[in-house]
């Protein structure tokens, strides 16, 4: 088993549960609102769903296969919480935690440490039926699932993060709908933050608590963001998205407080009320501010952005140079300028670049090789950037790419491919593509200071 020395540099690749396990009613999986919402007409390109995926579930032992060609030191992957309580409290379900059982085995066998998200947003579809994260009893129902995960696994796993990109679960799934469960109350997107933050503190001990040298943490997407000119009000709208994206999560983790440039705005736009937070009680800011042991950073992009017309306004510009085919712009110096960033102003003690990654479509030539050119060079610019910000003193002690498989890209369906390895969506065959070949290449290098 890789030992978690201070020297080590976790080499991994991450996926999440719903992205590529399918098998979504065996075993006794109750339904997630991602099921629920891929049978939603228009929510999803082509009405795809997660139904069958990569069928990781049945497939993990070649899937595994791979993660030891490619010579990764790490693998992160998400437990799917239906599959451990289908109705998200209450009756367990003994075949999903054997599921992951036989996966983690399978990881230490070929030396890959395990690193568990808790949730990366299949949420058991009985409990959004109760508001989902709108309502803050799902804190303490996370708080039990946490609790009966860690008592399964954590004699084997030592790598824990609670939520994936708590922006994306509050934004996209309860502010503008684009994701499950498809709610459009920015409000409520606020309060369903709060309770993610929260939950995540009420985890902390227990993951403490359940797994000897237990490494708890949380992941957070990053945007890095800049304005369009030197103006004063391109500065400010800069400000303002970054204070919306990235600042509303790291202050509460880091300072005990929401960004109060942040709270002012959304009082004068009507999303607050005048007078104290109503989703925050006594007490939560100690919760959600218990020291973790590292901080996992999700970058893809950088955003462009200027003032809008109307006072508060921010207007996003199109990318500059060639996106990827997510209309993403390509922006390694963004990664650096994140890290660099949360150093100086959070100070974590540690920081895993938990997801980095670019959708491009070449596929299979006649030969059967993928010659993935484009998404070799994003890769090697971004992890460039992290051996940069390492060097300058960045607390930074690993790198996943995203993703390890091809699989199913949320509200994109399968169209969008970031696997450095191709999935055959007719016969689920799996091909390395050029850039699994030089990211094992590129982890024999190491980084200057390992
Ligand atoms: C991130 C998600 C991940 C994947 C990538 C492309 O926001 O965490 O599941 O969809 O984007």
């Amino acid at each position: 088993m890789s030992q978690s020395s201070p020297k080590t540099f976790w080499w991994g690749v991450a996926t999440s549960a719903y992205q590529i396990e399918g098998a979504v009613r065996e075993d006794g999986r109750g339904e997630s609102i991602w099921d629920r919402f891929c049978r939603v007409p228009g929510a999803v390109e082509r009405g795809d769903s997660g139904d069958v995926a990569c069928d990781h579930y049945h497939r993990y032992a070649e899937d595994i296969a791979l993660m030891a060609e490619l010579d990764v030191n790490a693998y992160r992957f998400s437990i799917a919480w239906p599959r451990i309580f289908p109705e998200g409290r209450g009756r367990e379900e003994p075949r999903g935690i054997a599921f992951y059982d036989r996966l983690v085995d399978a990881l230490l066998e070929q030396g890959i440490q395990p690193f568990v998200t808790l949730y990366h947003w299949d949420l058991p579809q009985a409990l959004e039926d109760e508001g989902g994260w709108r309502n803050r009893h799902i804190v303490d129902d996370f708080a039990r699932y946490v609790d009966r995960v860690s008592r399964a696994l954590g004699d084997r796993v030592k790598y824990w993060t609670t939520h994936n990109e708590p922006w994306c679960i509050a934004t996209l799934g309860y502010s503008n709908g684009i994701h499950a469960p498809g709610v459009r109350d920015p409000a409520a997107a606020l309060a369903a933050a709060h309770h993610l933050l929260l939950s995540h503190g009420r985890a902390v001990p227990i993951l403490r608590a359940n797994v000897p040298g237990a490494k708890v943490g949380i992941v957070l997407n990053q945007l890095w963001v800049i304005p369009a000119s030197a103006r004063a009000e391109d500065a400010e709208a800069a400000r303002a998205l970054d204070g919306d994206f990235n600042r509303w999560y790291l202050d509460p983790l880091f300072r005990r407080a929401y960004p109060e440039d942040r709270v002012a705005a959304y009082r004068r736009d009507g999303r607050l009320p005048a007078g104290p937070l109503p989703f925050v009680h006594a007490g939560d800011f100690e919760e959600i501010s218990r020291p973790i042991d590292f901080l996992g950073v999700n970058y893809y992009t950088c955003a462009r952005v200027a003032a809008g017309d109307a006072p508060g306004e921010i207007r996003s510009l199109p990318p500059e140079g060639e996106p990827t085919e997510m209309g993403w712009e390509v922006y390694p110096q963004g990664l650096y300028e994140t890290l660099m960033r949360i150093t100086r102003d959070y100070a974590p003690t540690s920081m895993l670049v938990t997801e980095n990654g670019a959708s491009y479509g070449d596929g299979p030539d006649e030969n059967r090789r993928v010659k993935d050119q484009r998404r070799i060079d994003y890769l090697a610019s971004h992890i460039d950037a992290c051996e940069r910000a390492k060097r300058d003193g960045a607390p930074l002690d690993g790198y996943f790419v995203w993703s390890l498989l091809d699989n199913f890209e949320w509200q994109c369906g399968y169209r969008q491919r970031f696997g450095i390895v191709w999935v055959d969506w007719s016969t689920l065959q799996r091909i390395p593509k050029d850039s699994a070949f030089w990211y094992r290449d590129r982890i024999r290098r190491g980084l200057g200071r390992d």
